[in-house]
Formats: structure tokens, C-alpha cells, sequence
């Protein structure tokens, strides 16, 4: 199974870095391919704390190729410091990839983003203020700039004073900021050129001779199938496509070559920003499972909305990205609860929905309906085996299963690597 996809099945957050790092030392390429430094990723290696933000999570393991794929949005102050600060920690970065089709995160949309925002006051999106949104907006109305633009250095002065003649009548007019100045942002962007360049190359060719070559390359997403700006809570959405389907344009791995798709699905919901949330906890029992799982962010450190376990969601996510493998996180965090409460299907305006609703305004008004499951109180961060599991996990598991209608083939217990539930090969 040469080409797998990893996603996150609900707002993100579901411990992806995990999953992706359980597979390290069978995988030859982990391709990012889609976001920026929007994501953030706490991987934990002998008892050492990584924070990512926007480098794929493979990039700790040194047999991995790392790949930054033409559907990144890359701000490059980010890139290098993480680089940086990686290679401080004697960690080896140099197999680092990135498209030169990838786009830049210019400075202006990091204003643009943060500006935005607070013009949207009560309707503000929550949204992490690293320029993505505008920058993907940019590429879509053909105003971008891309990593190739650096290595062209009159092409690229044109590129920006062409963004920057619309830009600045929104910066100015309408939200009353300083013009940004065409050589200003061109020249803190060549500022990268000479340090950036031997990593670029045409990496879906790269990716091709891969798979041909029989090596394993996973396409890991952003964010998450909910955040996901065709099949998530649009408005309240990334600017990317984060469900499987968009690892192909992301990456330029077609559709036919990819052979497997792992959704990661915390044992509870978290969301980070504004949108609709169904089974949301507020007050103490908010506050308890957030402290239970340290839901705090990693790029924002913003407090997470926490609450129980959505299957529609789940469910939803297998149908949007043809999940293949369940990688189920943190069930350590709900130990101690009993019983432990289940959305299984919502109720809105009257009627039962076991499914996701057609439209926003119905989602908004959905109200879980819960099934209750009996909780456990062992400690189960030693667990390896899902016999090492007490019979009420077990059972959670195989309801989670069942509802969400694809196979658990491994289980988070704790945030060390190896705390780990491994039940079936996730590369096969
Ligand atoms: P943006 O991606 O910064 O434009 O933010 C849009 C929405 O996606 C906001 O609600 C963010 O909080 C959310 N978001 C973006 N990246 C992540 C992530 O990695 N995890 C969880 N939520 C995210």
C-alpha cells in the first residue's frame, strides 16, 4: 500500500502527528498538502517536545523525506525559523523538499487576515491570523506568488506590485492601515531565495518516480475534514481543502495511485475558533475535559472548545474521505468518566437526523441525541494491546466502530510515542 492518506476526521486537533509518527519507520515521503503555519503539532520523542507548525511531522525522522507540496501556503520567516530551531535541537533537516509551485505568504495578508477579522467583529471566523485565508484568496483570484517567483527576481517585483495595487485600496480605504511598499515586501521575500532554493524542486515529479520506485509516501492534511472549505462548517472553514480528495491537487498524486486513507478521530470533539459545535461542553465540564487532555493550542495557545464524542461526524468523515483506517487518540482522556456520552444521531426542529444535514442552518440547530456507555476507571496508559484494555473500552471502541463505519486499527493511550494501541498495520 505504497500511497496513504492521513486525515483528521473532525476540527482538527486529532493528534495526527501521532498517527503519522507510529508509521515513521516504514514510510519513505510525508507530504504536506495543504495549509501553513495554521497547523500545529506536538510530537513528543523521548521525552522531548516538538511543536510544528507548518513542516510535516516526518521531518523528526530520518529516514523520511520530507515534502512540502504545491498546495502549501508557505510563510517563509516560519519555515526558516522553524528550521532553524530544529536544527539547534540536533535534529537533521536537510532532506527537506518543497514545490516550486507552492504559494508565499506575503506580509500584507498576514495583515490583511488579522484586519479582516476584527472588521468582522460579532461575525469574525476565529481564524489564526497567518495570512492563509487572503493568501489562498490570492491564488485563486491569480494574484499569488509563488516559491518559483523567487528565482526571478523581476517577475516577482511585478507579481507584488500587481497584488499590492488592489491590496493597498483595502488596506488603506477601507481599513484605514499603512500602504505596504512593493520593494519592502519584495525584498523581505528575496531575503529567503538563496536559502530556500536548493530544497525546490518539481516535487509531484518527485513524488511520481517514488511510487514508481515502490517506496511509501504519506499525504498528511491540515486541519481537518470539518475545516474543510468544500465538505466542512463553511463559513466557519480553513481555506484549504484538508479531506483526502484534496491530498491529490495538493500534492499532484492522482487519485488512482492513492491506496488507503487513515482518518485520525479524537475520543471526544475539540474545535478551535467560532461555528457551530452540537455536543460542546461549557462551565466545569468544559473546563474538566479540557484540562483532561490539555486541549490548548499549539500555534495559538488558545483554550479549545471541548466536548463528547459526535458519530455523525464520524461517520461523515468516512463517507467524505473513504477512510480506511480508524486512528482513534486520547482515549486515556475520558478514563474516569462514567458513563461516557455518545452523539449518535442529532435532533433538529423535531425531526432525527442520522446524518450530517444538507444545510448550515439545520446544523446550527442540530441537538445531539446521546447513547450513554458504560465509563472505566483503570489506568490504561500502559496499555499495548486492546487485551490490556478493560471490557468498557473495548466496547467504546467497537462502538465508535460501528458508527463510524470504518475500522479502529489503532488507539492513542497517552502523548509518548510509544503509548500506542497498535491492532492492524497501517501500511500494508
Ligand atoms: P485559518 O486556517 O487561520 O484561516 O482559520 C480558519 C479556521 O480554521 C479557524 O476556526 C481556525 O481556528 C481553524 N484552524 C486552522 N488551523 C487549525 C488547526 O490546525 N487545528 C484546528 N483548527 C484550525
Amino acid at each position: 500500500m505504497p500511497a496513504i492518506v492521513l486525515v483528521g476526521a473532525q476540527w482538527g486537533d486529532e493528534g495526527k502527528g501521532k498517527a503519522t509518527d507510529l508509521i515513521g519507520g516504514q514510510v519513505d515521503y510525508v507530504v504536506k498538502f495543504n495549509g501553513g503555519n495554521n497547523a500545529g503539532h506536538t510530537v513528543v520523542i523521548d521525552g522531548e517536545t516538538y511543536a510544528l507548525h507548518l513542516l510535516p511531522s516526518g521531518i523528526l525522522t530520518p529516514s523520511v523525506t520530507p515534502v512540502i507540496g504545491n498546495g502549501v501556503v508557505i510563510d517563509l520567516g516560519v519555515l526558516f525559523e522553524e528550521l532553524d530551531g530544529l536544527e539547534a535541537r540536533g535534529v537533521d533537516t536537510s532532506k527537506l523538499v518543497v514545490s516550486a509551485n507552492a504559494h508565499l505568504i506575503p506580509s500584507y495578508n498576514r495583515t490583511l487576515d488579522k484586519v479582516t477579522e476584527r472588521f468582522l467583529g460579532k461575525r469574525r471566523i476565529g481564524t489564526t491570523g497567518r495570512g492563509i485565508g487572503p493568501t489562498y484568496a490570492d491564488k485563486m483570484s491569480r494574484v499569488g506568488l509563488r516559491v518559483q517567483d523567487l528565482f526571478d527576481e523581476k517577475i516577482l517585483r511585478q507579481k507584488v506590485e500587481g497584488a499590492l495595487e488592489q491590496k493597498n485600496q483595502l488596506l488603506v480605504k477601507v481599513y484605514n492601515r499603512r500602504a505596504a511598499d512593493v520593494d519592502e515586501v519584495a525584498d523581505e521575500l528575496l531575503a529567503y531565495a538563496d536559502r530556500l532554493r536548493p530544497m525546490v524542486t518539481d516535487t509531484a515529479l518527485l513524488l511520481d518516480q517514488a511510487l514508481t520506485d515502490g517506496k511509501v509516501v504519506i499525504m498528511e492534511a491540515g486541519q481537518a475534514t470539518l475545516l474543510d472549505v468544500d465538505h466542512g462548517t463553511y463559513p466557519f472553514v480553513t481555506s484549504s481543502n484538508a479531506t483526502a480528495g484534496g491530498a491529490s491537487t495538493g500534492s499532484g498524486i492522482p487519485p488512482t495511485r492513492i491506496d488507503g486513507v487513515i482518518a485520525v478521530l479524537k475520543a471526544y470533539t475539540t474545535r478551535v475558533g467560532e461555528g457551530p459545535f452540537p455536543t460542546e461542553l461549557f462551565g466545569d465540564d468544559g473546563d474538566r475535559l479540557r484540562k483532561a487532555g490539555g486541549e490548548f493550542g499549539t500555534t495559538t495557545g488558545r483554550p479549545r472548545r471541548c466536548g463528547w464524542l459526535d458519530t455523525v461526524i464520524g461517520r461523515y468523515s468516512t463517507r467524505i474521505n473513504g477512510t480506511t483506517d480508524l486512528v482513534v487518540t486520547k482515549l486515556d482522556v475520558l478514563t474516569g468518566y462514567d458513563p461516557v456520552p455518545v452523539c449518535v444521531a442529532y435532533d433538529i426542529d423535531g425531526v432525527r437526523h442520522d446524518e450530517m444535514p444538507m444545510t448550515q442552518t439545520e446544523f446550527h440547530h442540530a441537538v445531539p441525541i446521546f447513547e450513554y456507555f458504560e465509563g472505566w476507571d483503570d489506568d490504561i496508559t500502559g496499555a499495548r494491546t486492546l487485551d490490556d484494555l478493560p471490557p468498557a473500552a473495548r466496547r467504546y471502541l467497537e462502538a465508535v466502530e460501528d458508527m463510524c463505519k470504518a475500522p479502529v486499527s489503532a488507539v492513542g493511550v497517552g502523548p509518548g510515542r510509544e503509548q500506542i494501541v497498535a491492532i492492524r498495520d497501517l501500511v500494508r
